[in-house]
């Protein structure tokens, strides 16, 4: 029988207590990406919206969100910008302070990953605060980005993070809760 997505990728999820710290439910999509079938099915659904529309560049967060991010941009034709944790990035960098669910840390982009009117959509694994999808908005648009919206397979809406992407004029999209 055929599974409905929901069903699929919700199975797929593995969840880790006490990871990273006590009382930290994870969401682990690591047995997702192994999964063939869900993998796919989650990447088809991600980018069913976009087909046919033009978007220059996907912005994909490290790390979860470079390997969803680098499928998604394949299967529109869009170029990747990879939003690094601090230090990483080789060349001239914008940088943001971010809060998440369990730490606080800071980010990065090149400061000529985006020409400024360029479509973009962000892309990561899980919004849960909302702080790092906050973080990696600013840093976009600084740059001059249009963000088109910002996807996630799994949201946390306990924890607030999509109605805080859209008090800021996100659009904001995700699978399953
Ligand atoms: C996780 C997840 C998101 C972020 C969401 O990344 O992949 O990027 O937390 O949390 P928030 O909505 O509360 O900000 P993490 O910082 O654990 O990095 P990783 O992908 O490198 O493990
Ligand atoms: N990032 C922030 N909160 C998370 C959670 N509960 N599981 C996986 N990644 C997360």
């Amino acid at each position: 029988m055929k599974s409905s997505l929901e069903e699929t990728l919700l199975s797929a999820i593995r969840t880790i207590p006490d990871y990273p710290k006590p009382g930290i439910l994870f969401r682990d999509i690591t047995t997702l990406l192994g999964n063939a079938r869900a993998f796919r099915r989650a990447i088809d659904e991600l980018v069913h919206p976009y087909a046919g529309q033009k978007i220059d560049k996907i912005a994909g967060i490290e790390a979860r969100g470079f390997i969803l991010g680098g499928a998604i941009a394949h299967q529109l034709s869009a170029g990747f910008i990879p939003i690094r944790k601090k230090g990483k990035l080789p060349h001239e960098t914008v940088r943001v302070a971010y809060s998440l669910e369990y730490g606080l840390d800071e980010m990065e982009m090149h400061k000529d990953a985006v020409t400024p009117g360029e479509k973009v959509i962000l892309v990561d694994d899980l919004i849960a605060t909302g702080g790092t999808a906050e973080g990696a908005t600013k840093l976009l648009r600084q740059m001059g980005a249009d963000i088109v919206a910002a996807c996630f397979v799994i949201d946390l809406p306990d924890l607030g993070g999509r109605s805080k992407l859209e008090a800021l004029g996100v659009d904001v999209r995700t699978l399953i809760a």
